[in-house]
This record gives C-alpha cells, sequence and structure tokens, in this order.
C-alpha cells in the first residue's frame, strides 16, 4: 500500500519540489488549493497530473476537515501561507488569519477527524522566527535552541505557528514536526522575493527587454540553499521515529550585493551598479539585517545535507530565467 499525502501550498515553490519527490517515493498525492478561480490551478493539472487536487483554505475550517476526510492522510505537510514579510506588514492581519490561526485550523481538523495518533504533521517554520537579531553566536549561527526574537507580523504569525505545533506534540502525543528552514530558492521562487527578482531582471536586461532594476536595502545577508534539497529535509522529518524541530540551512550566509555580483557576472557584467536603482518602496518597516542557519543536528540525525552550493544556486536560476525570457523577444 502507498503512502497518502496532503499539501498545503500545494501552488507555490516548495509545494511543487515536494510533491514531485513524493511522487516519484509512490506517494499518492493530494494538494489543497484555493479560490473559485485560482489561475495556478491548470498549471499544476498540466504539470503534475498525478496530484488529486483538493478546494479549501487555511481560514476555513470546516473546508479542511473535508479535506482530511477525503484524503485520508498518512502526511499532512502544512507548507500554505501568507510567506512574503514585506506584504505582510501592509497586511498584518490577514498574515496572522492564515500564516498564524491557519495552522491551528489544521491541527484541529487532524484532531477531530480523530487522525492526531495517526497522521504525521510537518509545519513549515522559518528562520524569520530568528530575527537576526541576538545573534550573539557568531560564525555558528542559529540553532534550534536560540532565541526567537521574530520582526515582522510574517514571523511573528509563524512563531504562533511553531509552538501551537510543539503544543499538538506534547498535548495530544501527535507526530508532529517544525522544520525551520532558512532562506531556500530556485527556478521555481516567487517573482516578488529578492533572489528571483535579480535573476529574472538580469536575463531580461540581458536580452534587452528592462535596462535596469529597483530594489530596497542592498546589505541584508540571508542563509540561501536551494529549494529542491530542503523538501527531502521535510520528508525526512516526517520518517523519524520520535517528532522534533529541525534547522534547515547552508551554513553560509551571503549579502543581496554577493548575489547581484554573481548574477550579474552570468551576462558577463562585472560592474553591476549602473544597472541597480534603490527604491524606498522596497524597504521595510523593521529589518532583518543578517540570517545564518547551524544545520549541524538534521545533517547528525536526518543524514541531511544541501547538495546545491550559492554560487551554482545563482547559476541556475539565471541560465533559468534566459530560457524563460528568450522566447519573448519580437524579432
Ligand atoms: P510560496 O511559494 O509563497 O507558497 C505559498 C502557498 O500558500 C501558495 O500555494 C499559496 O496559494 C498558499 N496559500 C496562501 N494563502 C492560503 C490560504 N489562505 N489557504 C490555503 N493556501 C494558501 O511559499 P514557499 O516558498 O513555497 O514556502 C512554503 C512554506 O514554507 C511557507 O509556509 C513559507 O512561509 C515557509 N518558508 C519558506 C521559506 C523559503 O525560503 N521559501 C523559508 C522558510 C519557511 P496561492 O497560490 O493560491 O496563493
Ligand atoms: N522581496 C524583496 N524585494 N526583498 C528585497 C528587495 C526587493 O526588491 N530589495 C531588497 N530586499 C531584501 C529584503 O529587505 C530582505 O532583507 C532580503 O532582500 C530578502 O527578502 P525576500 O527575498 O523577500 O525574503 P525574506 O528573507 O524576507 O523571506 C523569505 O525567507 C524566509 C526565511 O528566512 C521568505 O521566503 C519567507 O517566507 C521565509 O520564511
Amino acid at each position: 500500500m502507498s503512502k497518502v499525502a496532503l499539501i498545503t501550498g500545494i501552488t507555490g515553490q516548495d509545494g511543487y519540489h515536494l510533491s514531485e519527490l513524493l511522487n516519484n517515493k509512490g506517494y499518492k498525492v493530494y494538494g489543497l488549493i484555493r479560490g473559485q478561480q485560482n489561475p495556478k490551478k491548470i498549471i499544476v493539472e498540466q504539470e503534475q497530473p498525478y496530484i488529486d487536487l483538493i478546494e479549501g483554505d487555511l481560514t476555513d475550517p470546516a473546508s479542511l476537515v473535508q479535506a482530511i476526510e477525503t484524503a485520508q492522510p498518512d502526511e499532512v505537510y502544512n507548507l500554505a501561507a501568507v510567506s512574503h514579510v514585506g506584504y505582510s506588514f501592509r497586511n498584518p492581519i490577514l498574515t496572522a488569519e492564515v500564516t498564524g490561526k491557519g495552522v491551528l485550523n489544521l491541527l484541529e481538523a487532524i484532531r477531530v477527524t480523530g487522525g492526531e495518533k495517526k497522521v504525521r504533521f510537518y509545519q513549515a517554520s522559518t528562520s524569520e522566527m530568528f530575527g537576526g537579531l541576538d545573534y550573539n553566536r557568531p560564525g555558528k549561527g542559529y540553532d534550534e535552541n536560540a532565541l526567537f526574537h521574530p520582526r515582522s507580523p510574517y514571523g511573528a504569525a509563524k512563531l504562533y505557528g511553531h509552538w501551537i505545533t510543539k503544543n499538538y506534540r506534547e498535548s495530544y502525543g501527535m507526530h508532529a514536526s517544525c522544520g525551520i528552514l532558512f532562506n531556500h530558492e530556485g527556478e521555481r521562487r516567487g517573482i516578488e522575493f529578492v533572489t528571483r527578482k535579480i535573476s529574472n531582471a538580469v536575463a531580461k536586461i540581458h536580452l534587452g527587454l528592462q535596462d535596469h532594476i529597483e530594489l530596497g536595502n542592498l546589505d541584508p545577508k540571508r542563509d540561501w540553499g536551494y529549494a529542491g534539497d530542503y523538501v527531502e529535509g521535510m520528508w525526512l522529518m516526517l520518517q523519524q521515529e520520535e517528532p522534533g524541530d529541525y534547522v534547515l540551512a547552508t551554513g553560509e550566509t551571503h549579502s543581496i550585493k554577493d548575489f547581484l555580483e554573481l548574477a550579474f557576472k552570468e551576462i558577463g557584467v562585472d560592474d553591476w551598479k549602473p544597472y541597480v536603482r534603490q527604491n524606498p518602496k522596497f524597504m521595510r518597516p523593521a529589518e532583518v539585517d543578517i540570517l545564518l542557519g547551524n544545520p549541524e543536528k538534521a545533517e547528525r540525525v536526518l543524514g541531511w545535507k544541501r547538495k546545491v552550493d550559492f554560487e551554482n544556486l545563482v547559476k541556475l536560476m539565471v541560465k533559468h530565467d534566459l530560457e524563460l525570457e528568450a522566447p519573448r523577444i519580437i524579432t
């Protein structure tokens, strides 16, 4: 009998990579899709016909009960969220409803349908919960025991999701695990996130489709890995006998300027500065200045290790966007 997984956030970056991984492992995959006319539905249906889509929304508890009853999952991966930090400042209440309380809605749907002893649950926690402050172990990075200090409505909502997941583990004996994932990127990254915004603009600049890119703060540093590597870690967490919390990270940190430098090098440009303009519109009321993760526990217990390094991540993203944008040139 093949295992059954239900993935929320199926139309997102990680939803794509995780469903590919689970399908390759022989799982029956269900995906939660929201909205009456979600334009991404047709893309999922075309690209990943093996996924059974179930309509539902993290803010609608009844739809989640129905989803659990329909899928009868062995494993539930909660990837759905309002996930953009800048957007969360502009829409903090929605963010709390979806990214925070939505986790509780899903855990309750599992519990009231009697799944708390059977279902294994993954919560997409985040390095944003650390906030870049209290960075008191330079060189080592944040691990599972580091202090939390969220710096955005998104980070605060995720922290609620993190703790309520741990609470269901402790209160009801649920096999519920939190992956505290540092930034992970790739060809499927949403265009509103800085790495993809840069790789796509670099491709368009090279092809003559645009002449500059507007960005916000260029100094923050992130621990950037490849999304395809990170979904393997999510799966591994649910294969352990005991649930737990794990940091997934590369253990390296790079600035946005570093990303720009490598990305522009891919199109033969040594000095990126003439192509970049700063626009306060993309600045945030509070910034996370530096994130660096320590994945020692995941490497030791799960046997997980990232494969794609920073340089190759930038390369693969720019290469992908050059191929994506080239057909748009009108000759
Ligand atoms: P993403 O591409 O932004 O995808 C978010 C998903 O959530 C989309 O499928 C979206 O559906 C869905 N969603 C939004 N609101 C919803 C609602 N009310 N009900 C149901 N679904 C809803 O995010 P990602 O990069 O794949 O990340 C996956 C998860 O990991 C997120 O929870 C994110 O916060 C977390 N995380 C990401 C990173 C990272 O670096 N990527 C790092 C740490 C943690 P629509 O397509 O319908 O909008
Ligand atoms: N998005 C964006 N757009 N960010 C910009 C821009 C811009 O034009 N210019 C500068 N930045 C800076 C942001 O201020 C931030 O310091 C950094 O680039 C990274 O921004 P994002 O790519 O939006 O990612 P994030 O680090 O805020 O959040 C991502 O990673 C988290 C894990 O640490 C998201 O995927 C979150 O969902 C995830 O939890």
